[in-house]
């Protein structure tokens, strides 16, 4: 596993978008994973700015995000499949009918997590960008017993919903299911980059990546990938420099 920390926000979201977008300068079909919230934001604006200046095009790239919440509106503000065409689809030549969002509103979401695999499976991610909750949850994989392998639907952590309430009005907004491409299907990707900012995030990402592996912690899974690369914002980092 390769830990790098930067010291500036800049240069973190330089490197991120940097790895990304040499990947598609390499391979203009490549497959990526992505993920919503805050982290991966000055990564997108990076990327949309090397777009812009015609260093990278995303023409011929097919994305898979993570997860979306259910039973969100689709015209929602805070649906995710809102939130990547906000902070980045609408500002790349990426094709919208390559990008794909988990359906929050099927009405079988059985039905939907098994179309959402088949499709993963087919398409082989080359790339999965990875956000950490403060639990330890990647994607939405919460800390349980047990850790899903394939696209499912999850009951989010009290945690986790009071986390994501800022992009609400109020608690009662936030949803309170969400559907989520499963560990194995995040650990199928051929390479994985987990970004991770703030000191708030210091031990979970200190205890996930040099503690034992655990369910109780999803993110520690990914100690057993044989590609992954960790972009650490300094605050992030403390424990790893002790
Ligand atoms: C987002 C996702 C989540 C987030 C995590 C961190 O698609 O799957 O795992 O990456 O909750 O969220 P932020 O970046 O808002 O701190």
């Amino acid at each position: 596993m390769n830990i790098l920390t930067f010291e500036t926000n800049e240069e973190l979201n330089q490197n991120g978008a940097s790895i990304i977008a040499s990947l598609v300068q390499t391979k203009p079909h490549a497959v990526l994973g992505l993920a919503t919230g805050s982290t991966p934001i000055g990564i997108y604006q990076e990327l949309i700015r090397l777009c812009g200046k015609g260093y990278v095009s995303f023409k011929q790239v097919t994305s898979y995000n993570l997860d979306e919440y259910v039973g969100l509106p689709a015209d929602h503000s805070e649906t995710y499949r809102t939130f990547m065409n906000k902070q980045l689809f609408d500002h790349i030549d990426i094709d919208k009918a390559n990008t794909h969002v988990p359906n929050g509103n099927a009405a079988d979401l059985q039905a939907e997590s098994k179309r959402y695999d088949q499709m993963l499976f087919d398409a082989s991610i080359d790339l999965q960008l990875l956000g950490l909750g403060h639990n330890g949850h990647i994607g939405f994989n919460e800390p349980d017993r047990h850790l899903q392998s394939g696209t499912h639907v999850v009951t989010l952590k009290e945690e986790t919903r009071q986390a994501n309430k800022r992009f609400f009005n109020s608690i009662d907004e936030v949803p309170t299911q969400a559907i989520t491409m499963g560990v194995g299907s995040i650990l199928k990707a051929k390479m994985i980059m987990l970004v991770v900012r703030g000191a708030d995030k210091a031990d979970i990402v200190h205890r996930a990546l040099t503690g034992p592996i655990t369910t109780d912690i999803p993110a520690s899974l990914l100690q057993t990938h044989p590609n992954v690369v960790v972009l650490l914002d300094k605050e992030a980092a403390k424990h790893f420099h002790e």
